[in-house]
C-alpha cells in the first residue's frame, strides 16, 4: 500500500497528511482502493437555493455565510447526482467496515441513508449536534436553529471500529461553537469545533488509522487528527480554505 505523502495529486503536509486543491470526486478517483479506516465530513449541505427561494437576503447575512458563500447552490437533482458518486467513491477507498460520518441538514437526511445503502453502506445511526452558543438569530420569531444532523454508516459490514472503553454513548452531541483561537488563520463560515471532530475520531478509529474528509474546508478533521495521532487525507474545492487548512495543520490549530 502507497504511503500517504506517495499520493501523486496531493500535497504533504508532514509525514501524517496530505491535502489536495481541487473537486472531491475528481481527487477521490485518484486514491487507492481500501486506503481509507475513517471517513468524516461536512459536505455542502445543498441548502443554498433553498435559502435563496425562500428570499432570505443575502446582502443582509453576515460576510461570510455559506448561503452567500456560491459553494453550496447546486439544484437539489444534481447534488443528489454528485453525492451519488461521492458515496461510490467513498465505497471503493474505505476498508471494509470502515466508519463513516457525515454531516448533514435534517431535510436531507433520508436522501443520504438512501444513495448509502444503495451503494455499500450499512445505516447505523442519525445523531444530533447541539451547540451550546448559537448566534440568537431572529429569536422573536422563531426556535433558534442551534442543531445540525450526522449519519453514522458502516462500509460493507455492519459493524466497525467503536472504542466505547464500556461506557453507553448517547447519539447526542453537545459542545460550544468555535472558538476564537481556532480562527486564528482566518475564518471558514461553517468550520466546525476541533472537539466535536475528536469525539468521533477518537471513539470510530485507532491510533495510525487513516481518516479521509472530501470537504475539509477549514482543516479541522486535519487539526484533530494531527492532534490524536492518525494520518489525514483532505480535499478542499477553493484556494482560500484550502490554505487556511494547511496553516491550521501545520500549527496544530
Ligand atoms: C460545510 S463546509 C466544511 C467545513 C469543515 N467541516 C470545517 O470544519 O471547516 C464544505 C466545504 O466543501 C467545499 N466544497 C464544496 N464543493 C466542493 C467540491 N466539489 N469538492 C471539494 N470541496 C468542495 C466548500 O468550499 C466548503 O469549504
Amino acid at each position: 500500500m502507497a504511503e500517504i505523502k506517495e499520493f501523486k495529486e496531493f500535497v504533504p503536509i508532514g509525514e501524517n497528511a496530505c491535502i489536495a486543491l481541487g473537486d472531491a470526486i475528481t481527487k477521490l478517483q485518484t486514491l487507492p482502493d481500501k486506503c481509507v479506516d475513517l471517513i468524516i465530513t461536512d459536505p455542502p449541505y445543498n441548502l443554498g437555493l433553498f435559502m435563496k427561494k425562500r428570499g432570505t437576503n443575502m446582502n443582509k447575512l453576515r460576510e461570510g455565510h455559506f448561503a452567500a458563500s456560491g459553494w453550496d447552490d447546486l439544484d437539489f437533482n444534481e447534488w443528489t447526482r454528485q453525492m451519488n458518486i461521492l458515496f461510490q467513491e467513498c465505497h471503493r477507498v474505505l476498508k471494509k467496515k470502515g466508519n463513516l460520518i457525515m454531516f448533514m441538514s435534517i431535510i436531507k437526511v433520508e436522501t443520504l441513508i438512501n444513495l448509502g445503502q444503495e451503494n455499500g453502506f450499512y445505516y447505523k445511526t442519525v445523531g444530533v449536534w447541539h451547540k451550546t452558543n448559537p448566534l440568537p438569530r431572529n429569536m422573536n420569531l422563531q426556535f433558534i436553529n442551534s442543531t445540525e444532523t450526522w449519519i453514522y454508516m458502516v462500509n460493507d459490514g455492519t459493524t466497525g471500529t467503536f472504542n466505547n472503553e464500556g461506557k453507553a454513548i448517547h447519539d447526542f452531541v453537545e459542545t460550544a461553537t468555535i472558538s476564537n483561537k481556532e480562527r486564528k488563520f482566518g475564518k471558514h463560515p461553517t468550520q466546525k469545533p476541533i472537539g466535536l471532530l475528536s469525539h468521533f475520531i477518537e471513539i470510530l478509529s485507532n491510533e495510525n488509522d487513516t481518516v479521509l474528509d472530501p470537504f475539509m474546508g477549514s482543516g479541522s478533521t486535519g487539526v484533530s487528527c494531527k492532534k490524536l495521532k492518525r494520518k489525514f487525507i483532505g480535499i478542499e474545492l477553493n484556494e482560500k480554505y484550502y490554505k487556511l487548512s494547511e496553516d491550521r495543520i501545520l500549527n496544530d490549530i
